[in-house]
This record gives structure tokens, C-alpha cells and sequence, in this order.
């Protein structure tokens, strides 16, 4: 091939469902195309089953319904939808791959997808009275294949789709296109990219006050409460309450004098002792799932922060047969670490530079490691975070104490520090069990997803033992007068064969 040809680029997105499922959507994504800027022309081409489609720029574009050439190594039901691109401009190119990504989810992978969330999905039939009918909701949750089920379940507690923002934090997990796509094409609701939060808050309250009804927050890291009250304090009486599912939210609201109450399902009972140690194991599972080739047993590992996740993080590492150092800055948690049988130390330099990690694990929630530490790690070692966004390790200062930087594709960055090792940072060190990949199993997170919207219906219900501020013990309470746990308990505890009484 002469080299002056660009490589066609090729995109690829398996669906699930039934043949005319599949015609559907593929014929939808066609109809949508047409409309997309500069394309010119979309025809369907008899003799190669495909749609040509002539870019303004003179690009080609082709999309085919294709099966896969090895169905068994597919799950049952795929079809795949491939998407070409030959010869336009990279801005034509990303056009028309935004365009394919953005596909909605067919009825058989809702259907399943509903099927492994019972608890979430069935949550109308506790209240038939519809009780989120008379309020809007703002929801930065994760754009998982879990979360359409659970904005399913908060329509059919009554909220109206227009009334509904959602912010989409830009993870790249493995759907997030296909969750937004299914959120706007299907539903109708607003969505807004993290980037541009404080826009989508103002065209939120806007639209809702319009109806004459205010707003829940349904938050995911405390992103919404602290812009309202920071930039746009004059709207902060349009909010009704606050439901928050993780501690860094918590943490983001601590210094401000809420005016509402804050539904803390991040400092449950319910998330602390069921849900942390699966997230710990889907953070090491992704993570080796991204290094495939390396031999982890046997080899140093720190783990940075031995709260609820963290040590969760140090136990799996340890039943992975990794040798496993702790460190915590409170001494309380260093103290407890250490009689767990874990090596610590009361300095995180001298743990690093006597222990030699391969792979470093941060669960701290802010910036916990940084250039100083790094140099001081062996050859060819990881960086993890699972912590919100990209918040735990200083990768300013590591890229300013390198000599080179490089793009590792799906792995992360690679940073070659001068006078020391290169290291890498695993997906670029945003939460890695988010990292192209769906963290938890859809059945696992049933259970938290339920109790933030017990707690949309709580606040909306102007429950009176939530008051402005925190309410751990009143969200404990209601949660467990909820009975999603006592749901949980019998769908998958020794009732249902997961036991041994
Ligand atoms: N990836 C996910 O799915 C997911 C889910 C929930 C929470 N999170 C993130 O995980 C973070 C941790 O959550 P958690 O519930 O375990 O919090 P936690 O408060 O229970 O634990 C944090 C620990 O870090 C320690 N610490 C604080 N500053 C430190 C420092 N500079 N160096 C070392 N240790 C330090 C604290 O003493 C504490 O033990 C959250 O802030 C959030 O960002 C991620």
C-alpha cells in the first residue's frame, strides 16, 4: 500500500437482541447519519448489504449489519455494527464515530439488564402512588448499563423525563455512549457533560422551576451542590434535598453550610459493609484484566489509604498472593493495617523505598502520592487509583520530573522519570474499575442504586427526620424501613442456596 494512503478507520459495536433488533437500530443509526453534518449522501448498497455515505469533504463512510465470524466466541445473539471511514478530514472522522457510538440499547439488553436489577427495577410497586411526580431530578451517576435501569425505575416513580438533567461524568466506561444515547434518543431527558456542570444546573433549574417544582439531587461526587452554592447561591432554595452515594461527595460538601438535607447512602451501613469490598475486587480485576501478561504473585504491592476500599484493596491483593504494604496517615488506621498482618510504616517514602511495589493501589480520595515517591519505585511499576476522577496521584508533577510521556493506548500514561524508573499509570489514573469496564456486577450494585432512590423518595417526601445537614442515622433507618436489604438478604443469602445454614 503506498504510504501516502490513509488506513481506513474501522468501529465496531456489538449489540444483543433479535434480527429485527438489530435491523432497527442499524436503519436508526442510518436515519441519524444522514442528518449528521457533512454528510452528503447515505445510500443503501444492495449487492454489499451496507449504507455508503459520501462526506462533504470527500470521505466515504460505510455501515454495515454484520454477524460475527466466530459466534462462538460471541455472546448469544450479537450482531455487530461496523462502521467505516476512508480518506476525510479527522474532524469528519470524528463526527461520523460520535454519531455511530451514540447507538441506544435494544429491548433484549434492557430486558437483561432489568433482570439482574430487582431490587431497582421493582421499586414502583413499593409506592404506587408515584411519589417523585412532583419534583425534578439531577443525577451525575455512572454511565453504566445499571443506571439506565435506575432512571427506568425513578420514571415510573413518577418523575416527568423533562424534568430530569443528567450529568454525564466523561468516565470512559464500556457503554457510555450507548447509556447517553439511550438517556436522549429513548427517554428524552437532558444530558450535560461534566465539563460543562454549571450550564447544565442553570438549564435544569430553569426548565424545572418552569413547572413550578423543585429538585432532588441524585450525586455521584459531589459535583452539583458545591457549584449551586458556590456560583449560583441564588438558586440554592430550588433544591429539595440531596441524596450522595460516595464519600468523596461527602468530603466535597463538608466545609459548606448545607441548607438541605444531605441522604448520605456514601456513609450507609448499607455501602460500607456490603458494597466496598466489590469495588475493591472489580478494581483488581480490571486491573489485571489490563495487564494480562504480567505475574503479579509473589511481588510487592502498597496500598495508599486503608479506609472502607482500601482495605478491601489490601485484602484482595493479599488473597492474589501479592506481598502487600499499607500506608495511612492516620495512625489509628496504621495501627489497625499493621495488626491486620499487613507491613506499614510511618513514613510513605521510606515504605516505598525498603518495600519496591510493582504495583502502587491509591484508595486515599486526594492526592496521596506524587513525583518524590514515584522515583523511588522499581523499574516497570503501576500506578492505580480508584478514586473520583483523576484526584489521587500528582500527575502535573510527574509529568513535569519526566523526560518523556507517553500515550500507552488503553493502559494509561507512561512516564519515564529523569534520573529514575518508568512507570505507568493505569488508565490515566482516573478510578480504574471504571476503566472502559462496568465495575461492579449489575446484581452486586442492585442494592446501592435501590437506596439512592429510597432516598429521592425520602427527600421528595419531605421526610421530617431529614433535616438540613448531614443524616447517617436517619438514612440508616430508612433504608433499612425500606426492606431493600432484607430483599437483597433473600435473593442472594442462604435462603437462596448462598449459604451454608
Ligand atoms: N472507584 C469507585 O468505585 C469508588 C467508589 C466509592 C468511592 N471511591 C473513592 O474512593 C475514595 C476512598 O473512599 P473510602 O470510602 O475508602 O474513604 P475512607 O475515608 O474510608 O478512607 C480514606 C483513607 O485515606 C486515609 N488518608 C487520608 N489522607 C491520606 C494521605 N494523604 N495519605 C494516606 N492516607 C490518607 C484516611 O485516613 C482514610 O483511612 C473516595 O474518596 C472516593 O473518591 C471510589
Amino acid at each position: 500500500m503506498p504510504t501516502s494512503v490513509k488506513p481506513p478507520l474501522v468501529h465496531a459495536v456489538d449489540i444483543i437482541g433479535t434480527q429485527d433488533e438489530a435491523r432497527h437500530l442499524a436503519g436508526e443509526l442510518a436515519a441519524r447519519l444522514a442528518l449528521t453534518p457533512g454528510v452528503q449522501s447515505m445510500d443503501w448498497d444492495e449487492t454489499s448489504a451496507s449504507w455508503q455515505c459520501t462526506l462533504a469533504d470527500g470521505g466515504r463512510g460505510r455501515l454495515t449489519l454484520a454477524a460475527p465470524a466466530d459466534p462462538a466466541a460471541a455472546a448469544a445473539h450479537t450482531h455487530r455494527i461496523v462502521a467505516t471511514f476512508e480518506q476525510g478530514t479527522p474532524a469528519a472522522a470524528e463526527a461520523y464515530f460520535t454519531a455511530v457510538r451514540h447507538l441506544p440499547f435494544t429491548a433484549t439488553e434492557i430486558a437483561a439488564a432489568v433482570s439482574e436489577l430487582p431490587l431497582t427495577s421493582h421499586l414502583a410497586n413499593r409506592w404506587a402512588d408515584k411519589p417523585l411526580s412532583g419534583v425534578g431530578v439531577l443525577l451525575t451517576i455512572h454511565h453504566m448499563r445499571d443506571f439506565v435501569v435506575l432512571v427506568d425505575s425513578l420514571l415510573a416513580l413518577g418523575v416527568d423525563p423533562g424534568h430530569m438533567t443528567v450529568i454525564d461524568k466523561e468516565y470512559p466506561y464500556a457503554h457510555t455512549h450507548r447509556v447517553d444515547a439511550h438517556l436522549v434518543q429513548r427517554h428524552g431527558i437532558a444530558v450535560w457533560r461534566y465539563r460543562d456542570l454549571r450550564a447544565g444546573i442553570e438549564d435544569h433549574t430553569a426548565r424545572v422551576a418552569a413547572a413550578g417544582k423543585r429538585t432532588v439531587v441524585m450525586d455521584d461526587g459531589g459535583y452539583v451542590m458545591p457549584t449551586v452554592l458556590r456560583e449560583l447561591p441564588g438558586q440554592a432554595d430550588h433544591f429539595v434535598g440531596l441524596v450522595e452515594q460516595t464519600t468523596s461527595g461527602i468530603r466535597r460538601v463538608e466545609g459548606l453550610d448545607l441548607p438541605l438535607p444531605l441522604f448520605s447512602v456514601a456513609e450507609s451501613d448499607m455501602k460500607s459493609m456490603i458494597e466496598s469490598y466489590g469495588i475493591a475486587d472489580a478494581a483488581v480485576r480490571n486491573t489485571l484484566r489490563l495487564l494480562p501478561d504480567e505475574k503479579l504473585e509473589g511481588q510487592a504491592a502498597l496500598v495508599l489509604g486503608f479506609g472502607r476500599i482500601g482495605h478491601e484493596v489490601a485484602r484482595v491483593l493479599e488473597m492474589r498472593r501479592m506481598r502487600v504494604a499499607v500506608f495511612d496517615s492516620d495512625i489509628t488506621r496504621l495501627v489497625a493495617a499493621h495488626e491486620e498482618g499487613f507491613l506499614t510504616g510511618r513514613s510513605l517514602e521510606q515504605l516505598v523505598r525498603t518495600h519496591q511495589p510493582r504495583l502502587v493501589i491509591g484508595c486515599v480520595g486526594s492526592r496521596s502520592f506524587g513525583a518524590r515517591e514515584a522515583r523511588l519505585l522499581p523499574e516497570r511499576s503501576f500506578l492505580v487509583s480508584t478514586t473520583s476522577r483523576n484526584f489521587e496521584f500528582d500527575l502535573d508533577e510527574l509529568r513535569a520530573a519526566s523526560t518523556a510521556v507517553t500515550d500507552r493506548g488503553v493502559l494509561g500514561t507512561g512516564y519515564q522519570l529523569a534520573g529514575g524508573p518508568e512507570i505507568v499509570v493505569l488508565g490515566h489514573g482516573m478510578p480504574i474499575n471504571f476503566h472502559y469496564a462496568e465495575s461492579l456486577s449489575n446484581r452486586y450494585v442492585d442494592l446501592v442504586l435501590a437506596g439512592l432512590a429510597v432516598g429521592a423518595v425520602a427527600l421528595a417526601c419531605a421526610d421530617e427526620r431529614l433535616r438540613p445537614g448531614h443524616n447517617v442515622a436517619a438514612t440508616n433507618l430508612i433504608l433499612a424501613e425500606a426492606g431493600i436489604v432484607d430483599d437483597y438478604y433473600r435473593l442472594y443469602g442462604p435462603a437462596a442456596g448462598g449459604g451454608r445454614g
